[in-house]
């Protein structure tokens, strides 16, 4: 919902020259050790259809750099389904990252640091009560995502969408869904990390 989205909702689409730098090899956007790269193609997923709430399925983009990334020696997370594949069950911890907003009502600003933190993984049964219009207008597909989370001051918030969902395997690092939205339920708490607010990630499997 980044790159294809739905005119006047809020969201600026990243596709367009110069909406978008794609920032990597820093913890903290203002360090000096930050590289930029350019993004030579944006690609939506062909089944994803923006919606006026943003709320949809196969919400999943891929961005094609212009050129690879350097000075990078670290390792890179697997990705779940490409490969290989990582057992993940309801309860195991799920890792989530980004630079998005630190305020439960979803306002303010995106963090200038990395931020992450560990919940566990939610039943689907769990993510559909917690998302009951999804369900009723079919606006989440809930065999392809992640619901996350649930627990008070412990989620992803917004800026933090297209951000990574991880699981630790032994001692390796599997992306296996990016962040798409928050659970409808609770109502009037805000958009994040209330309890029983789920965090909803595309999975990245097929
Ligand atoms: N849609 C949000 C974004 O664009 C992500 C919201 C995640 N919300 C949550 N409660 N985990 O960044």
């Amino acid at each position: 919902h980044c790159i294809l989205n739905w005119a006047g909702d809020g969201y600026l689409s990243a596709a367009p020259a110069g909406n978008t730098r794609i920032v990597y090899g820093c913890l903290d956007v203002r360090d000096a050790a930050c590289r930029i790269a350019d993004a030579k193609r944006y690609v939506a997923h062909p089944c994803y259809t923006p919606a006026p709430a943003n709320i949809d399925h196969d919400d999943i983009a891929l961005i094609e750099l212009r050129a690879p990334v350097e000075g990078m020696d670290g390792q890179f997370a697997l990705v779940n389904g490409l490969n290989g594949s990582v057992p993940l069950e309801d309860g195991d911890p799920v890792t989530l990252s980004g630079f998005g907003t630190t305020s439960p009502s979803g306002a303010g600003g995106a963090s200038p640091v990395l931020l992450e933190v560990s919940v566990p993984k939610r039943s689907k049964a769990f993510c559909m009560q917690q998302s009951p219009s999804a369900v009723s207008n079919g606006w989440i597909d809930f065999d392809h995502v992640i619901c996350t989370g649930g627990e008070a001051g412990k989620d992803s918030c917004n800026g933090d969408s297209g951000g990574p969902a991880l699981v630790l395997h032994e001692g390796t690092p599997w992306l296996v869904g990016v962040a798409s939205i928050g659970s409808e339920l609770p109502l009037s708490t805000g958009d994040c990390a209330a309890s029983g607010r789920l965090g909803v990630y595309t999975e990245v499997r097929a």
